[in-house]
């Protein structure tokens, strides 16, 4: 890890192709943050939840007087959050407006294959996709977006992609904010480059020097230099690196102690206290902060790699009710002797020079077969030591999974939980553990989603 950290400044100067051009347009003033409406379930009979997303074409205002063509669900650029509650029957109607094909898988959820929205669910132009799903996993901050071969990194890129959260029991009974947008706060992260009129630039040199779009612009839920006002009290941030392809290192300005209480598939056992957090595109985590001690005046700001990418505004309000919880939730260690088989993945190159095991995404061929209900653990490596490699951010479709060993070394703290993306550093085997409950065709791939455009995904078939 360390490694990654000493170069990262180094790989951000070099993406960074036109350093006269980064900052051109910039916001004189802070933005109120955006804070996406969770999105209305249509069905009046609680046990089930229907709800209607549309992909389309729009036009933002990221700085002042100038408008920015984007796309978007139900709106111009991200989506609303889409909230279920474990048990309930879900079916979303996806409508294709866009004059593309697209996707729309929901990344972290634990469905069949023929609903998990992967490259084989396209919904073609002016078309409608119905998925249908029961959720049967625990509480967790999930997401969705396209997953269209080859054009996955566009579509992101141009503003697709929003929350999906899961509530059950022990989220609504847990003594934490969970009061949404205002204690309760989506934080979306993303990097963006808008050229000298404001649009976006999807545009990146196919070379060995460069490993994905990173953009030179930090924006959290579409707003640039935002501002959110904060009460002097615990608060409970729900973050997504929905980057295309960059490491994030969060923190807080001041460096004060926060709490990580979730990752990717839901809560930890317990809250792990964090300086600083790393997440790879995909990658969520739930953490608290506590403002209590801050006084009206005071400007922290969440920090990412070393910009300053949300300010806090102290609020007067006092209202300080929450405390850290000793305890969150079981996580049960799935056992390793349970496992009936172990593959090896082996992630090789960067760029537009990916690879899997040697292969690049084939629709038509199946990788690997996978029994129902099995427990399997696999092994992914990033292979050599590329110089302005990142790594790569292995993500499996339909399962949760349990981080075994780093290197054979166990997992931090606040990898101990339920993950369905993990960061594979240069020259790094990570050694993850699941069991198998939905039959169908998946994919696991690279996160990084040009390196996954370019064709570093797989398929499994569980059956
Ligand atoms: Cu978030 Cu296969 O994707
Ligand atoms: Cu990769």
């Amino acid at each position: 890890g360390l490694l990654i950290f000493s170069n990262l400044p180094l790989v951000y100067n070099i993406l960074n192709t036109n350093p006269q051009d980064a900052n051109l347009l910039s916001n004189e003033t802070l933005d109120e943050l955006f804070i996406p409406e969770i999105l209305e379930n249509e069905s009046e009979d609680p046990s089930n939840a229907i709800f209607s997303l549309e992909a389309k074409k729009g036009s933002k205002t990221f700085f002042q007087g100038i408008n920015t063509p984007t796309y978007g669900y139900n709106g111009d650029f991200l989506g609303p959050v889409i909230r279920v509650n474990k048990g309930q029957n879900v079916t979303i109607n996806v409508r294709n407006s866009l004059d593309e094909h697209t996707t729309t898988h929901w990344h972290g959820l634990i469905v069949d294959g023929d609903n998990d929205g992967g490259p084989h669910q396209m919904i073609k132009s002016d078309e409608i996709w119905e998925a249908n799903f029961m959720i049967e996993q625990p509480a967790a901050t999930l997401w969705y977006h396209p997953h269209i071969m080859d054009i996955t990194g566009k579509q992101v890129y141009m503003g697709l992609a929003g929350l999906f959260y899961i509530d059950d029991e022990i989220s609504a009974s847990l003594d934490i904010p969970k009061d949404y947008g205002v204690d309760d706060i989506p934080l979306i992260i993303q990097d963006r480059s808008f050229d000298r009129n404001g649009n976006l630039v999807y545009d990146f040199p196919q070379n060995m020097m460069n490993d994905g779009m990173i953009g030179d612009i930090i924006m959290i839920n579409g707003t640039v230099n935002p501002n959110f006002q904060i009460r002097k009290d615990l608060m409970r941030f729900r973050i997504l690196n929905g980057s295309n392809a960059n490491l994030y290192t969060i923190r807080i300005s001041d460096n004060s102690t926060f709490y990580q209480i979730a990752s990717d598939g839901g809560f930890l056992e317990k809250p792990v206290s964090l300086k600083e957090l790393t997440l790879s595109s995909g990658e969520r985590a739930e953490i608290l902060v506590d403002f209590s001690s801050y006084t009206k005046g005071d400007v922290p700001s969440l920090v990412v790699n070393n910009n300053t990418a949300l300010n806090f505004e102290i609020d007067d309000v006092e209202n300080s009710s929450y405390a850290i919880p000793e305890y969150l939730t079981e996580v049960p260690r799935i056992d390793i002797e349970k496992a009936s088989n172990q593959r090896a993945f082996r992630l090789q190159g960067m760029g537009n020079m990916v690879s899997i095991n040697g292969k690049i995404m084939d629709m038509s061929r199946i990788d690997e077969f996978v029994s129902l209900n099995s427990t399997e653990i696999w092994e992914v490596t990033t292979v050599g030591q590329m110089m302005h490699s990142l790594g790569h951010p292995f993500h499996i479709h339909g399962v949760k999974f349990q981080v075994i060993s780093r290197n054979d070394n166990p997992p931090p703290e606040n990898e101990m939980g339920w993950k369905d993306t993990v960061m594979v550093y240069p020259a790094e085997t990570v050694k993850v553990i699941m069991q198998f409950t939905k039959p169908g065709l998946f994919m696991y791939h690279c996160h990084n989603l040009e390196h996954e455009d370019a064709g570093m995904m797989g398929q499994f078939k569980v059956e």
